[in-house]
């Protein structure tokens, strides 16, 4: 699917320019083109663009500002298309990549070769449309802490045993120790056909211990009824929203 593109420029003769770059690439369209910051935010929240090129140096809002308002209400990957030789321009341009643009690209300067400041343009847009510009840190600390997340290919069901105070107490560490050994698994290990999970509450606690797999709930576990809670699970999977 094409890249909806929005461009934020006050000179007609390079909004043109930017204009046409985008409408010569079959991946990007251009869902509207503005000339000053007030209106770039407007049409951002109306439209959800994947990206936005957007000058530093506007009428009625600067482009400082728009970033600003864009990153912190919904935000969007921006790419600043800017002059560099414009001393105050670029100043703005540090302060709107703080504020969570992505890239710069220098304003065309007329004396390039034909073609090439627009495809360079368009190939910075895209790579900027699919940067999420969250820290890796970010996205690391998100991955790891929800469980629903995996990292590595998982198997078809995954078995949630809960060991979260209520399961703790009534012995949940000691059933997921049985299914440890019935899978062949350490917890947060898989096979083709399982995962173990070792799951905070599940909102189950007044039938602790148990566990979930997909949407089956599995109520008052004893180690000794894991093996067949095994199996009847290879018999009638419950794979509801896995992402294997
Ligand atoms: S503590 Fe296990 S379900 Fe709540």
């Amino acid at each position: 699917m094409a890249l909806r593109v929005v461009i934020v420029e006050d000179s007609l003769t390079v909004r043109r320019r930017l204009c046409d770059a985008v409408a010569a690439d079959p991946e990007l369209v251009l869902i509207a083109e503005v000339s000053d910051g007030a209106r770039a935010i407007e049409v951002c929240r109306a439209l959800r663009p994947d990206v936005i090129a957007m000058d530093m140096m506007l009428p009625v809002m600067t482009g400082l500002e728009a970033t600003e308002y864009i990153m912190a209400h919904f935000p969007t990957p921006i790419l600043i298309v800017s002059a560099s030789v414009n001393r105050g321009e670029l100043f703005c341009t540090y302060d709107a990549l703080a504020a969570g643009a992505v890239d710069v690209l220098d304003k065309p300067r007329g004396d390039e070769a034909d073609g090439a400041w627009e495809r360079t343009f368009v190939a910075t847009l895209k790579l900027v449309a699919r940067t999420l510009d969250l820290p890796y840190a970010h996205v690391y600390g998100v991955a790891t802490f929800y469980t629903m997340y995996r990292r590595e290919p998982g198997g078809r069901q995954t078995i949630r045993m809960c060991t979260n105070i209520s399961c703790m107490l009534r012995d949940g560490y000691a059933v997921l120790e049985a299914f440890e050994a019935y899978l062949g698994l350490k917890r947060g290990e898989s096979n083709a056909q399982f995962t173990l999970v070792e799951e905070e509450c599940i909102a189950a606690c007044a039938n602790a211990p148990c566990a979930v797999v997909g949407t089956e709930y599995v109520l008052d576990i004893t180690p000794g009824q894991v093996p067949s809670i095994v199996e009847r699970l290879k018999a009638h999977p419950h794979p509801e929203s896995e992402v294997v």
